[in-house]
């Protein structure tokens, strides 16, 4: 990290967490911000459902909630993107304060409720977009939808032509009710309308799903077998977590999703059943407490194809994605992997 970085960085952990969030979002905007640029090698190239990404570690959804600095995010050594969510109609979401860094356990607890702009402006801000890595948009529901299950499919209508995939967020634990839709028979009902609309949408766009660390290992089994049956392209495990099991700081009892370094074992775990489960049919994305290139390494060994990360972020700067994204190249290299797909599930028993 260079010295103004780090300045920047520790101005920016001394301030209220949501302020702090909103001007990282302003210092990408002015494209002033130095960047790697694009992180790539025969390693670490990966096809994800069809996509191609020049590197496995992408961003998770909920930082750049209403798709504001996609162009500078493309340059930041990330292998994909992904924002929102979006919901139908623009919302505020929860009232502040609503986000929390838990500075001791390396990890945030947030109840944003899908505060964003609503998919019509996001859809226009993707349209313009430049060329670069796969850019995804999180699909949300508004929380006074008469019909949640089918904002999803009307999100996707509106923003489909202009994303190279979209995730159906039925795991966020701030919208009231929101997690039932995980469910057995509420999921295959939602994504065979998510699924319809994705079939008339001009090109093909390969549709996510992601879900909670908090399910039980029966619940988990109902997933794995919907989401075979579904038609969806791949499953994102996972987002935050209600557990609370040995938190240290003072934020520890705020209601909402806790992320961050608690969350890797939980969310690995889950991510491991779910590959023991699927056996290789579906590929896994894994998110969940990543903060290193080891980290993101064994998660890949768990299952997963490609990883997301986010809260480590926080505390690291944007220069932590690139150095994952290397020292996973490292990794490989070390254990005679020639590509990350050599090392998908190779490490999974350990989790089970
Ligand atoms: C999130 N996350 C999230 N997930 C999602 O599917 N839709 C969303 O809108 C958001 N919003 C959001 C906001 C904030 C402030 C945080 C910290 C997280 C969850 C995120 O994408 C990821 O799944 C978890 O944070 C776990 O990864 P990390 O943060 O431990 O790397």
């Amino acid at each position: 990290m260079s010295l103004i970085e780090t300045l920047g960085l520790s101005v920016l952990l001394r301030m209220d967490p949501e302020v702090a969030h909103g001007l990282s979002i302003r210092a990408l905007k002015t494209g002033l911000m130095p960047m790697p640029g694009p992180v790539s090698g025969s390693r670490l190239a990966v096809d994800l459902a069809g996509l191609k990404l020049p590197n496995p570690v992408g961003l998770a959804a909920g930082f750049d909630k209403n798709a504001e600095v996609v162009a500078p995010l493309m340059r930041a050594g990330f292998g994909f993107i992904e924002v929102g969510a979006a919901t139908p109609r623009p919302q505020p979401g929860n009232p502040k304060p609503r986000l929390w860094r838990l500075t001791e356990d390396r990890a945030a607890i947030n109840r944003f409720g899908f505060n964003n702009e609503g998919v019509g402006t996001l859809a226009a801000r993707l349209a313009r977009r430049p060329e670069g890595v796969p850019v995804g948009l999180n699909l949300g529901a508004n929380k006074d939808s008469a019909d949640r299950a089918a904002d999803f499919a009307l999100v996707l209508r509106e923003a489909g032509p202009f994303v190279d995939f979209a995730t159906v967020n039925v795991s966020s634990p701030n919208t009231e009710r929101l997690r039932d839709l995980q469910g057995r028979d509420a999921l295959a009902a939602l994504l065979k309308g998510v699924i319809e609309t994705r079939d008339g949408l001009p090109r093909r766009v390969p549709v996510f799903l992601k879900i909670a660390p908090d399910l039980t290992p029966a619940e988990l089994e109902d997933i794995a077998e919907v989401a075979r049956g579904s038609g969806i392209d791949a499953v994102i495990a996972t987002n935050t977590t209600l557990s609370r099991d040995g938190l240290r700081s003072r934020f520890g009892n705020e209601a909402g999703g806790l992320s961050g370094a608690p969350l890797f074992e939980r969310s690995t775990r889950v991510l491991a059943r779910l590959s023991h489960l699927t056996q290789g049919q579906i590929p896994l994305i894994g998110v969940g407490g990543i903060g290193s290139a080891e980290q993101a390494y064994e998660k890949i060994r768990a299952g997963a194809t490609a990883v997301q990360v986010y809260t480590a972020m926080v505390f690291e700067g944007l220069g932590l994605i690139p150095k994952i994204a290397r020292g996973l190249d490292a990794l490989l290299a070390r254990d005679g992997f020639a590509s990350v797909s050599e090392a998908v599930g190779t490490g999974r028993e350990k989790w089970l």
